[in-house]
């Protein structure tokens, strides 16, 4: 394939949605722009990439991502500056990470030249949509689709990727309440945990419905073999401080390579944080909380950015962290949005 000769035929939808939304009060990923990117797989080949109006897809009943969910997705965001221009943040990270899900869900990786041709045009075309109210952005959605059929358990032969965008705001309003899983498990070895394939997302739905009951807004995913290590916040990395040392656990076959979680790493590095890539335990972290050396705990993903966690709870007793001033997570999380939205020098050349 000549990378320079890919064509994005572009079909721009009769009339625009955008007078009917209020872009001072938008929430997370629940209205869509006029348009979406749709590429198809077909007879081996992912065929010419098409921006048209955002609609239903039509799928038959024997589509096998309804029976073996054969899905994949991936999370972006779109930035405006003060002066207009429009910044996409490492999105070849992205492009990467869905080829690496790709693999391990037998969907066929799509090149990069689709991708990111495909994400442009979309975005140029809807780009009166992306935000510049503060703290909001356009959520990308890029993701892939078995929309071949057939009920035998095996790997579709057609397949859809489709990049649909929600003009969002924040994905939590303040900081949220945990609950550490000791039964359920999100992971396990040699499983997709590593992957964005929808089941990761469908399989906590569950274990964080029973956590909302008691009174907790995420769930902290533990180890699948013994529950004994912490390993991701809800659909976010985690991050730990214990005294002045910020501590993650290392991706894994269960551990998702975060894109906001390597940010954060590099940058904490270059603010002189000491950072400590390691398996950290349960019983360390409530033994620093007892013994007042927890400062703080913090998810990081693309949609909740940096997401401070006020307490845990763990076999029926709740934790409190502490509140801190000028804590990592809010110098962090500005570092990296200060980088996404233009407003600071881009020393690591994230900014795209
Ligand atoms: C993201 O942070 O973008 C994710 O993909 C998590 C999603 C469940 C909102």
């Amino acid at each position: 394939m000549d990378t320079t000769t890919l064509k994005v035929l572009v079909e721009r939808a009769e009339k625009s949605k955008i007078g009917q939304v209020d872009f001072n009060n938008l929430s997370f990923g629940n209205v869509f722009t006029d348009h979406m990117l749709v590429c198809d797989y077909r007879n081996g080949v992912w065929e010419t990439p098409k921006v048209m109006p955002y609609q239903p897809i039509s799928l038959e009943p024997s589509a096998k991502i309804f029976h073996y969910g054969q899905s994949i997705f991936e999370g972006m965001k779109a930035y405006k500056d003060a002066d207009g221009a429009t910044w996409l943040f490492r999105p070849l990270e992205n492009q990467k990470r869905l080829n690496i899900s790709a693999h391990r869900m037998a969907i066929p990786e799509l090149p990069e030249e689709y991708f990111m041709e495909g994400l442009k045009a979309l975005l140029r075309t809807d780009e009166q949509w992306i935000p510049t109210s503060e703290g909001s952005s356009l959520y990308i959605r890029p993701f892939m689709l078995a929309s071949g059929t057939g009920f035998h358990a095996s790997p579709a032969n057609e397949f859809k990727f489709i990049i649909a965008c929600a003009p969002s705001g924040s994905y939590f309003s303040g900081k949220v309440k945990v609950l550490i899983e000791e039964k359920y498990s999100r992971s396990a070895n040699g499983g997709v945990g590593y992957a964005k394939a929808g089941g990761n997302y469908a399989g906590q739905f569950y274990p964080t419905q029973l956590a909302n009951e008691k009174g907790y807004q995420q769930v902290i995913w533990t180890d699948d073999n013994n529950h004994e290590y912490i390993e991701e916040a809800g659909a976010m990395n985690i991050f730990i401080r214990i005294n002045d040392t910020l501590i993650t656990g290392p991706t894994s076959d269960r551990i998702l390579d975060g894109i906001t979680r390597k940010s954060i790493l590099e940058i904490a590095k270059d603010e002189g944080i000491p950072v400590e890539v390691r398996k950290i335990t349960v019983s360390e972290v409530v033994e620093a909380s007892k013994n007042g050396t927890l400062k703080e705990m913090f998810g990081a993903g693309t949609a909740a950015v940096v997401s401070p966690i006020s307490s845990f709870g763990y076999r029926d007793a709740d934790y409190d962290l502490p509140e801190l001033e000028n804590s990592y997570a809010s110098r962090l999380k500005k570092r990296i949005t200060d980088i996404q939205y233009n407003k600071a020098e881009d020393k690591f050349g994230w900014r795209y």
